[in-house]
C-alpha cells in the first residue's frame, strides 16, 4: 500500500492482479502461518475447518465485497467513508463502526510485532546453528517468560517495519516477498508432505480434515470467525482502504474469490505442517499440545525440522520466509494505522509515523512481557497479547462489522450497493451477497459478540 493520500490525488493498483497481489501481501502472514493451525488444533480440527469454510464463502464474501466497493465508491479510507454516507446526528451508530475499523489495526499491530519477534529469535536460532536446541522442550518457553529478551525481539521487529514504512521502501519489501511467497508455499509443501508422512501422523491428517461434532461449540464459530476477519484483514479498515485504491473496471467479485483463495489455500497448507506433527512427534503429550495457543507453531515445527536431518538449513529458510510474510502484513497495518490518522489529524507523515510508534511500543512492549515478568496479569485466564487479540477479533471486529452491515442495508441501499457492483462484474453471488449482509451476517455476529463477552466475563459457560 504505498499510494499515498498526502499529495491530494490518489494513486490507483495498476489493475486486478496488481490490487490481488497487493491485497494478498497484507493478507497472508501470521495469521496464516501461526494463528490458524493454533486455533484448528484448539478448537476441534476438522470441525473448525468446516465452520471456516462455510463462513468464508457466506459472509466473509459478503463483507469483502461490502468494504471494496465502499473503498472503491468514496475513495477514502474507513472514517471518511463512512462519514460520507451518514448524516451527522442521524447515524451516529452505524459512523462509530467507522471509528472502529480504523482502531482495530492499532491494537494488532503491537501483539502482531510481537510474534513477528518471535519469528526474530528463531530465525537467529538457526542462523547460529542452534537447530537441536531450538527443537527442545523448554526453549520456547524460557524464551518468552526472559525479562529482556521478546521485548528486545520485538523492537527488531518493530524497528523494521516503522523503518520500511518511514522510508517508503515497502515497494522493494514488496518485490523480495513475492519472490519469498512462492518459496515459503513450495517449502511449506514439502514440509507439511514430510510431516504427513510422519508414524501418528495420520492421526493427526484425520483430525484436521474430519470433523467431530462432539467438538463443536459456540466457541467454535467466534473463534473461526475472529480468524476469518484477521487472516483477510475484514473489518480493520484495510479493504477500505485498499478498495479506494482500486480502479472502477476492475472485477471485484473475481478478486475477492482470488484473495480468498490464496489466503486460505496457505493457511490450509501450514495446518498440515503442523497438526499431523503435534500427533507424530508429540506422542502422549498431543492432547496438551493442541491446546498449546500462540505457542504452537514455535513448539511444534522446529521438532519437524530436527528430525529431518539438515533441519538448520530448512528452519533458517522457513523463518526467513516466514519473517518477510509477517513484515508485508506488519507495514500494511502501520499504514493503515498511519493513513486514518493522517487523514483525521492531517499531520506529517513523519509525525503519524512517531505517534503511531510510540503507541505501538508502549503496548508492544508489556504484551511481550506478559508470558514472564507480567504474567501475573491475566483476565478470565488470558495473557495480555491473548487479551488483546480477544478485544479486537472478538469483540471490535464483529461491531465493525455489524456496522458495515447496516451502513449497507439501511444508509446506502443494497440496491445501489448492487448496482456500484455490477459496474464491473457481472455479480453471480448477488443473491448469496444479500442474504448475508441483511440477516445471516448480523445475525452470526451479535450471537458471537454476546457470547464472547458473555464468557469473558465468566457470564456464561461455552
Ligand atoms: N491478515 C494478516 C495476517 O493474516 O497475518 C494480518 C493483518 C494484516 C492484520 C493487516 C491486520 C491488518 F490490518
Amino acid at each position: 500500500m504505498s499510494q499515498s493520500t498526502d499529495s491530494g490525488s490518489r494513486g490507483s493498483f495498476s489493475g486486478r492482479i496488481g490490487f490481488v497481489l497487493a491485497v494478498a501481501g497484507s493478507a497472508v502472514g501470521l495469521g496464516n502461518i501461526w494463528r490458524f493451525p493454533y486455533l484448528a488444533a484448539k478448537y476441534g480440527g476438522g470441525t473448525f475447518l468446516l465452520v471456516y469454510l462455510i463462513l468464508l464463502v457466506t459472509f466473509g464474501f459478503a463483507l469483502i465485497m461490502a468494504e471494496i466497493t465502499i473503498g472503491r465508491k468514496t475513495r477514502l479510507s474507513p472514517i471518511g467513508a463512512y462519514k460520507y454516507f451518514c448524516q451527522e446526528g442521524k447515524h451516529t451508530g452505524i459512523m462509530l463502526g467507522g471509528w472502529i475499523n480504523a482502531i482495530v489495526p492499532m491494537i494488532i499491530l503491537p501483539y502482531y510485532c510481537v510474534i513477528g519477534g518471535w519469528v526474530i529469535k528463531y530465525l537467529i536460532g538457526y542462523l547460529s546453528g542452534q537447530g537441536p536446541a531450538v527443537a527442545e522442550d523448554g526453549y520456547f518457553g524460557s524464551f518468552i517468560s526472559s525479562s529482556w529478551e521478546a521485548p528486545a525481539y520485538f523492537m527488531v521487529f518493530f524497528a523494521c517495519t516503522s523503518f520500511i514504512v518511514l522510508k517508503g521502501v515497502d515497494a522493494g519489501v514488496e518485490r523480495a516477498s513475492r519472490l519469498m511467497m512462492p518459496l515459503l508455499l513450495l517449502l511449506g509443501l514439502c514440509v507439511a508432505i514430510y510431516s504427513m508422512t510422519r508414524p501418528g501422523a495420520s492421526e493427526g491428517i484425520y483430525y484436521y480434515l474430519v470433523p467431530d461434532f462432539s467438538h463443536f461449540s459456540i466457541m467454535t464459530v467466534v473463534a473461526a470467525c475472529g480468524q476469518l476477519f484477521f487472516s483477510l484483514s475484514i473489518a480493520m479498515g484495510i479493504l477500505i482502504t485498499y478498495g479506494s485504491y482500486m480502479k472502477k473496471d476492475v472485477d471485484a467479485e473475481q478478486a475477492t474469490s482470488q484473495i480468498e483463495i490464496v489466503d486460505t489455500l496457505v493457511a490450509m497448507l501450514a495446518g498440515f505442517m503442523i497438526i499431523p506433527a503435534v500427533f507424530a512427534f508429540s506422542g502422549a503429550d498431543a492432547a496438551e499440545h493442541l491446546n498449546a495457543g500462540p505457542s504452537l507453531m514455535f513448539i511444534t515445527i522446529p521438532k519437524v525440522f530436527a528430525s529431518m536431518g539438515m533441519g538448520s538449513v530448512i528452519g533458517f529458510a522457513f523463518f526467513l520466509m516466514v519473517f518477510f510474510a509477517a513484515l508485508t502484513s506488519s507495514v500494511s497495518i502501520l499504514e493503515a494505522c498511519v493513513s486514518t490518522v493522517a487523514d483525521e489529524t492531517h499531520w506529517s507523515r513523519t509525525k503519524c509515523i512517531l505517534v503511531m510508534s510510540a503507541e505501538a511500543v508502549v503496548i508492544g512492549v508489556p504484551c511481550a512481557l506478559g508470558f514472564g515478568p507480567l504474567g501475573f496479569i491475566q483476565l478470565a485466564g488470558m495473557s495480555i497479547l491473548d487479551m488483546l487479540d480477544f478485544l479486537s477479533c472478538s469483540v471490535l471486529m464483529p461491531i465493525a462489522a455489524i456496522a458495515t452491515c447496516f451502513l449497507v442495508t439501511r444508509v446506502i441501499g443494497l440496491k445501489e450497493m448492487s448496482e456500484e457492483i455490477k459496474r464491473s462484474s457481472a455479480f453471480k453471488r448477488e443473491a448469496v451477497f444479500r442474504l448475508c449482509i441483511t440477516w445471516l451476517a448480523p445475525a452470526i455476529l451479535i450471537i458471537i459478540l454476546v457470547s464472547s463477552i458473555g464468557s469473558a466475563l465468566g457470564l456464561i459457560k461455552i
